[in-house]
């Protein structure tokens, strides 16, 4: 049985999670309507990740004999100023989740609740995962600067990466 204080804390990652994924959302859709196809596509698929990071959330916390909380979502933004507010916003995005994430693990610690401890290990990996894409993405982005031959670089190899991308829901 989940203790109470690991459950609060867990539908509060629930909620981050699914605020994660309607924030990508947005993105995707306002990259979608000004012309960067793989960029949004990238985006698409980032949102779907983070579903999946509530949705197996959810399971494990009602598997646990607790009672995930489906959350309201706020609404996220329309419009964005540039590709690079994106990605900038989206790391900045990132690193509060792994922040979240570690005062988790700390809670999980305090109260000895070392299944929820394992079970958190997936999501320590995963954002060492995202920051690092996130940053390396900030960075191809402040070489390309206003160079347009270098956006439709950036924007196809962000297409052929979302491709490439899986959501393993195995793992
Ligand atoms: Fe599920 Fe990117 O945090």
């Amino acid at each position: 049985m989940l203790k109470e204080k690991i459950q609060t804390a867990l539908n509060k990652q629930i909620e981050l999670e699914a605020s994660s994924s309607q924030f990508y959302l947005a993105m995707a859709s306002w990259s979608e309507t000004i012309g960067l196809t793989g960029t949004s596509m990238f985006l698409y698929k980032h949102s779907d990740e983070e579903r999946f990071h509530m949705l197996k959330l959810v399971k494990f916390v009602n598997e646990r004999g607790g009672q995930a909380l489906i959350p309201h979502i706020s609404k996220p933004p329309t419009t964005f100023e540039s590709l690079e507010n994106i990605f900038k916003l989206l790391l900045e995005h990132e690193l509060n989740v792994t922040d979240s994430i570690n005062n988790i693990v700390d809670l999980c610690l305090q109260e000895k609740d070392y299944t929820t401890y394992n079970f958190m290990q997936w999501y320590v990996s995963e954002q060492l995962e995202e920051e690092a894409l996130a940053r390396t993405i900030l960075d191809k982005l402040k070489l390309i600067g206003a160079d347009k031959g270098g956006l439709y670089m950036f924007d196809r190899d962000l297409e052929i990466l979302a491709k490439t991308l899986i959501i393993d829901s195995s793992k």
